[in-house]
């Protein structure tokens, strides 16, 4: 899709010898689609995962690999191309991007290795460069890869988190190339250079909460946090400074922001009354489980001393969203409607008796939206529009509402 940030915009993209170069394809064409302008350089290996002639194709331009033309005979070399060299590869790309970036690159990226065009262009290029690791979960564990991957982020390397799931292997974990559109998603976002929340101080909610029943049950929901975590990584990405409230999830930290982490509504609700003074957007996106129950058992229930029947008594959770619009003391309010039918009118009704300033709509029952998914389907609404988001990473779906958020 034609996007304005691309248009023009020179990406270079470096492959190095891993089964994720598959991939970097689609990512290619994605550029091209975008309006960019792609070359791409090739370690030798990675030639072995992918054709050098489909990639060509599909960049429109030449794919580099070699360091030194491929002749014994350098007496018939005429003339060296300066505007295919390393040099001029690294000065001449907005952005440089690699993918999939093996351990032996970042071994060799970190120590300042250039054996290869790739290498070479890394240390000859003035452009920002990012890099997306991909290997096997094992491998991405070892503490050597977690060293130099600490040690790239230092150098100042901007480094996409490799994602979780079934790795070619067939093992399953971490380390696993994001998807292209993730990446490119990413690369976005970085030439846009939106710093647009500079000085601003937002406060995003995330994840479930958990209430328990007794020392070892407890009741919860589905969510995972992914919308929330993207909310506060693209605003610190803004520019903000942000603060995120979290239910148990296992997601990792987006860089440079504040985390704390709860358990139960109440105990968000408190962090949250903690951290809701001279704030200047608030994001509710946390799914807080609306019962809990009457009595805490503090140790573990025995089943012999329980009927064939019993029941749990329990109240409403505290609405902090509720809380949070009654108390509005200069902040934005943001909050979320999770609703599966009436999605409109409960949204709507949502919208106005928690006073908020709009409120982000989302079924769980629509394809690739709701609780686990990287992708989002939402609908914002305010007192005078909806608008539709069609399907998007969450990622985009964040900067949407921080968009909705900044017109506010
Ligand atoms: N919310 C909250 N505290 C609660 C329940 C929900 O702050 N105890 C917030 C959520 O973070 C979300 C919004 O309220 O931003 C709407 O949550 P949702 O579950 O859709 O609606 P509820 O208000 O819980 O109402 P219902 O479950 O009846 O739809």
């Amino acid at each position: 899709m034609y996007c304005v940030v691309m248009k023009n915009k020179k990406i270079l993209i470096g492959i190095s010898g891993g089964i994720a170069a598959y991939k970097t394809c689609e990512l290619v064409r994605l550029f091209i689609k975008a309006g960019a302008e792609v070359r791409v350089i090739m370690t030798p290996s990675a030639t072995k995962f992918v054709s050098p002639y489909t990639l060509s194709v599909l960049s429109k331009n030449e794919v580099l690999i070699n360091l030194f033309p491929e002749t014994e005979d350098f007496s018939k070399v005429e003339k060296v191309d300066t505007k295919t060299s390393h040099v001029n590869y690294g000065l001449w790309a907005d952005l440089f991007i690699i993918a999939p970036a093996t351990c032996n690159t970042i071994g060799k990226i970190v120590t300042g290795i250039s054996d290869n065009l790739l290498l070479t262009t890394v240390l000859s290029s003035r452009c920002p460069i990012m890099i997306a690791p991909s290997m096997d979960d094992d491998m991405f564990k070892h503490q050597v890869i977690q060293k130099n991957i600490s040690k790239l982020k230092e150098l100042g390397y901007k480094v996409l988190q490799p994602e979780q799931g079934e790795l070619a292997s067939g093992l399953y974990g971490y380390g696993r190339m994001p998807e292209p559109q993730t990446i490119f998603d990413e690369a976005q976002n970085f030439l846009s250079k939106k710093k647009d929340l500079t000085g601003k101080k937002v406060l995003v909610t995330a994840g479930p909460t958990v209430e328990y029943i007794d020392a070892v049950r407890y009741i919860t929901n589905p969510s995972t946090g992914k919308m929330g975590f993207e909310i506060a990584r693209a605003a610190q990405e803004r520019g903000a400074e942000v603060t995120l409230i979290t239910g148990p999830v296992s997601l990792n930290s987006p860089e440079n922001i504040k985390r704390i982490d709860v358990k139960s509504a109440d105990e968000m609700f408190n962090a949250v009354k903690s951290n809701f003074k001279k704030i200047d957007y608030v994001i509710m996106s946390a799914a807080v489980e609306d019962l809990k129950p009457v009595a805490s058992i503090n140790k573990k229930l025995k089943k012999e001393n329980l009927d064939k029947k019993f029941s749990f008594e329990f109240e409403k959770s505290v609405d902090i969203l509720k809380y949070l619009g009654e108390h509005k003391n200069g902040y934005k309010l943001v909050g979320f409607a999770l609703e599966t039918d009436n999605e409109l009118k409960n949204a709507k009704e949502k919208l106005t008796k928690k006073n908020l300033d709009f409120i982000v709509l989302n079924n769980p029952n629509e394809k690739g939206a709701g609780f686990g998914h990287d992708t989002n389907k939402v609908k914002l609404i305010d007192k005078k529009s909806v608008t539709d988001i069609p399907l998007s990473s969450k990622y985009e779906v964040a900067n949407k509402i921080l968009d909705k958020l900044l017109k506010k």
